[in-house]
């Protein structure tokens, strides 16, 4: 008997919901030690993250420590360490940053809180930063480059640093949905001059809302120290051993986090291993469950172990058969979609940055796009990354959480082989 879709009114593979859990992985481990942990800052009424003994310091002391990097700046959120990292390197007004068009639009967001002009690159099939295109997009202007971990998986960072050193251009590496993640056993965040982390409710580990600058750069470090914390100074010499500024500090914003997300952070770091130990040991179980494909093409990714595994993606070969493949993975107990279609604004998708393709900021005389500084000229358009549009447009995105198990991978994996094989 011939096999039938259940789309078709065939029998699904997947008969119960696969597990599905509100956060990221992270939240899902909350448990007594967290618990504990906030309890223990609670009582002693020590909030403040200038204290002895401060749980902010042992987080950036152990995040710093696991990265391989010699400064840590805990903030309170990926927004800001992406802030704080662009303000770290120097970015200012006049220059531009070039960014994916696939990232959450908080990366851009950053790029115009420093006063400087977003510019927007292409992604190619690892669904991050095409290299060609960011060459392609260097200007007399640009100032730095920030490629995005998407979704756990590492851009192609090798040859982007590549083209960054090539034009002197700094690397401000987003790994805000890719915390543990490596590149050939090189930590993701320890490549280029600065990276960043959010600890928010959807992350790999989280304290709720939360972020992390690092670098090996103490002037990039004493930079994003001002950025967080117009206040700093008086307190920067208890936590940072140096006998001057290495620039006098300047006046920016206060992104300073409580002790209650530093001791809640610092749990969640110590779960990172066991975290990605299970994302990862489900991703490689569907993956090696995938027949040789006829109708698609796997994400590209350069190196595979070093993957966080929170997804997997495949990219359809046509777009014309997108819709139905979604579809029938969805009848077969997968829901899916195209990660870009029409009927969802994802904000993760340039087309959807209104603010930011309509060159709003919060003064008409603060715009980096018109300050006098800028000699440039970049133009938006929700079409201008066709690429990007047509590959998101083309990818069926499978998540890979911490109530996923071995049974549910293997059925995610035989659900893609079966709509593969009938369509
Ligand atoms: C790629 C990326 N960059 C930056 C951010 C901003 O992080 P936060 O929400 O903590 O400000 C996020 C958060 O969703 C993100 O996914």
């Amino acid at each position: 008997m011939s096999e039938r879709l259940a789309i078709d009114g065939g029998s699904p593979i997947i008969s119960d919901p696969l597990p599905s859990t509100g956060g990221g992985p992270g939240v899902s481990c909350i448990g007594d030690e967290e618990v504990q942990a906030v309890e223990a800052v609670l009582r002693t009424g020590k909030l403040f993250r200038f204290v002895d003994d401060s749980r902010v310091r042992a987080f950036e002391a152990a995040a710093c420590a696991r990265l391989g990097r010699k400064h840590g700046l805990m903030v309170n959120s990926g927004t800001s360490a992406l802030v704080c990292a662009l303000q770290g390197v120097g970015v200012g007004p006049g220059d531009e940053v070039i960014v994916p068009g696939y990232t959450y639009i908080a990366t851009a967001a950053a790029v115009v809180a420093c006063g400087a002009v977003p510019v927007i690159a292409e992604i190619d099939e690892s669904l991050g930063l095409d290299p060609r295109d960011v060459e392609a997009k260097v200007t007399p202007q640009t100032r730095a480059v920030v490629p995005v971990y998407m979704q756990g998986v590492p851009a192609r960072i090798s040859d982007l640093m590549a083209v960054c050193r090539r034009h002197g251009l700094a690397v401000v590496e987003d790994c805000c949905q890719c915390i543990g993640g490596e590149y050939f056993g090189k930590p993701v965040g320890s490549i280029g001059d600065a990276g960043a982390w959010s600890l928010n409710y959807f992350k790999i580990i989280t304290c709720g809302e939360g972020g992390l600058v690092v670098t090996d750069d103490y002037g990039v470090h004493e930079r994003a120290c001002f950025a967080s914390d117009p206040a700093l100074p008086m307190w920067m010499k208890e936590t940072i051993a140096t006998d001057g500024w290495g620039e006098p500090p300047f006046s920016a914003n206060c992104f300073r986090p409580s002790e209650l997300l530093g001791a809640l952070a610092l749990v969640q770091l110590g779960r990172l291993d066991a975290i990605l130990a299970h994302t990862r040991a489900m991703k490689r179980t569907f993956l090696s469950g995938l027949a040789e494909p006829r109708h698609y093409v796997r994400q590209h990714v350069d190196d595979p172990d070093g993957d966080c595994g929170i997804s997997a993606a495949i990219i359809v070969s046509d777009p014309d058969l997108v819709g139905r493949f979604a579809d029938a993975l969805t009848a077969e107990g997968l829901p899916c979609g195209a990660a870009h279609s029409d009927s969802f604004p994802d904000r993760h998708i340039y087309r959807y940055w209104d603010s930011i393709l309509q060159k709003r900021s919060h003064h008409a005389a603060a715009s980096p796009w018109t300050h006098p500084a800028y000699a440039g000229s970049v133009t938006y358009s929700q079409d201008m990354c066709p690429k990007t549009l047509d590959l998101l447009g083309r990818a069926l995105r499978f998540g890979f959480n911490m109530k996923t198990q071995t049974h549910h991978a293997e059925a995610m994996a035989a659900a893609v082989n079966k709509v593969d094989r009938c369509l």
